[in-house]
């Protein structure tokens, strides 16, 4: 039986619809709001507004839990493989072992990028952030696979060629910014062994797997692999209303991942705790000016939108790097300085009334630093974890009939009507 909220305003009421989600989440149904007041809602930002019924991932920013497809990401974490996950993901279950051979082995066969495409990467200045370079990349992808996606069988292949070149084309974008030879993907290796091996191998000195960073790299993915409704996705799903090609869509997420507050995190935090080791500043000066209301710096890696405690995805990330550091023989200080900046900041007053925790991003450039990823590419490594997520949210939103143009109104606050005043006029 549907429940009702009711809305009083100027003497009268309305029945809104109260809409249940399968974990209790309930939220008030206005989309006659506007027809029947001629009132919209104010919700900058949309904290408060839901876009979508979504059956893809769970988050409760209170109680710290993110499952996909109902899964705890804990478990996942422990026991699963990015491509397993990805799998999971966009197809709502969990692979058999046939559905997974099948999916490696495809992943495998379009692995390849067109040779055309170096062109494009060796063209452009060497300074350019890899993100740019990987939006406009992924754009471009369009003319080199025109293809429409329609059937189930299309949308599959799509899916998978784009999981797979992506991820070479990360790793070639970084060797041709380096000035060296682009490394062929090797049928051999698994979706991360071999993203390990183009990135790292050279003509001179072969790049030697180990399945520890392998394992961490798999770990990495899955963490960051989809987070229901965040800005890229929203992004990928504003875009994706208008029916714009999957590839033009995807490279808008990896416009608005790129930002600090979002993806761009992880690089600001190792670029944070790098000036803080640097210049010998003190963690009390730090968070002291990250609580300063009139100084822009805000502590990195501290703080979501949804999470009002521990991120998961954070605790397992710290768990790794204490794990997969050690292992390789790494002592970085900055490590050292995120936990002493952990400890103070949960300690703190500020950040203690505010519910500011770390975030997936303050453990996460320690780790990929201690792989050899370098600092200007941290957030390209979320790009391919996030991919599957937006493939995911995109085909859930395209299948859904609810769903429409993405066109939110607004309160216009300008100037009422006036005239226009001819040039010679004008004080
Ligand atoms: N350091 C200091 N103060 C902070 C921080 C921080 N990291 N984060 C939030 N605050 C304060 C704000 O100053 C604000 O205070 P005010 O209400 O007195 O003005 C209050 O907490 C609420 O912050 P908002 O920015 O309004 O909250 P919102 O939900 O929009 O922000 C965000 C979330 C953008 C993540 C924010 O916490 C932030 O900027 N964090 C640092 C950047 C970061 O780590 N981003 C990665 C997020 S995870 C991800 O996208 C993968």
């Amino acid at each position: 039986m549907t429940e009702y909220a009711t809305l009083t305003f100027e003497g009268k009421t309305l029945e809104l619809p109260i809409v249940t989600g399968t974990e209790g989440e309930k939220a008030i149904d206005i989309r006659m709001l506007r027809q029947k007041t001629g009132y919209i809602t104010f919700d900058p930002g949309y904290g408060n507004t839901g876009c979508c019924k979504s059956a893809i991932t769970f988050m409760n920013g209170e109680k710290g839990i993110l499952r996909y497809r109902g899964i705890p990401i804990e478990e996942l974490a422990e026991n699963s493989t990015f491509v397993e996950t990805s799998y999971l993901l966009i197809n709502g279950r969990l692979p058999t072992r046939k559905e997974l051979t099948r999916t490696s082995v495809m992943l495998n066969d379009f692995s390849l990028v067109h040779e055309d495409m170096q062109n494009f990467y060796q063209n452009f200045p060497r300074a350019s952030h890899p993100m740019g370079i990987l939006s406009a990349m992924v754009n471009a992808l369009r003319s080199f696979y025109p293809e429409l996606v329609e059937t189930d069988e299309q949308t599959e292949m799509i899916f998978l060629r784009l999981l797979s070149k992506v991820r070479t084309m990360a790793a070639m974008s970084y060797k041709i910014s380096r000035g060296h030879k682009v490394i062929y993907p090797r049928p051999d290796y698994t979706y991360c062994a071999n993203f390990l091996h183009m990135m790292f191998d050279t003509p001179v000195k072969p790049y030697v797997i180990d399945q520890d960073l392998v394992r961490a790299l798999n770990v990495f993915w899955i963490l960051h692999a989809d987070h229901e409704q965040n800005c890229s996705t929203s992004a990928v799903k504003t875009v994706g209303s208008a029916r714009a090609n999957i590839y033009a869509t995807l490279s808008a997420g990896i416009a608005a991942l790129w930002g600090p507050l979002h993806g761009g995190a992880n690089q600001a935090v190792v670029e944070m705790l790098a000036k803080i080791w640097k210049e010998g500043l003190s963690i009390e000066e730090v968070i002291s000016r990250a609580k300063d209301k009139t100084d822009p710096f805000r502590l990195m890696g501290f703080g979501h939108r949804v999470y009002k405690t521990y991120d998961p995805r954070a605790k397992i990330m710290k768990k790794i790097c204490d794990r997969v550091l050690p292992k390789l023989n790494i002592n970085d200080p900055l490590l050292d300085i995120a936990k002493k900046l952990e400890e103070v900041a949960l300690n703190d007053a500020y950040f203690i009334d505010y519910n500011l925790y770390p975030n997936v991003d303050f453990y996460s450039g320690i780790l990929l630093r201690a792989m050899g990823i370098p600092t200007n590419m941290f957030t390209v490594m979320f790009a391919i974890g996030r991919l599957p997520g937006w493939l995911a949210q995109w085909k859930e939103n395209l299948d859904d009939p609810e769903q429409k143009l993405c066109r939110p109104r607004q309160i216009y606050t300008g100037s009422n009507q006036k005239p226009y005043i001819p040039i010679d006029d004008r004080e």
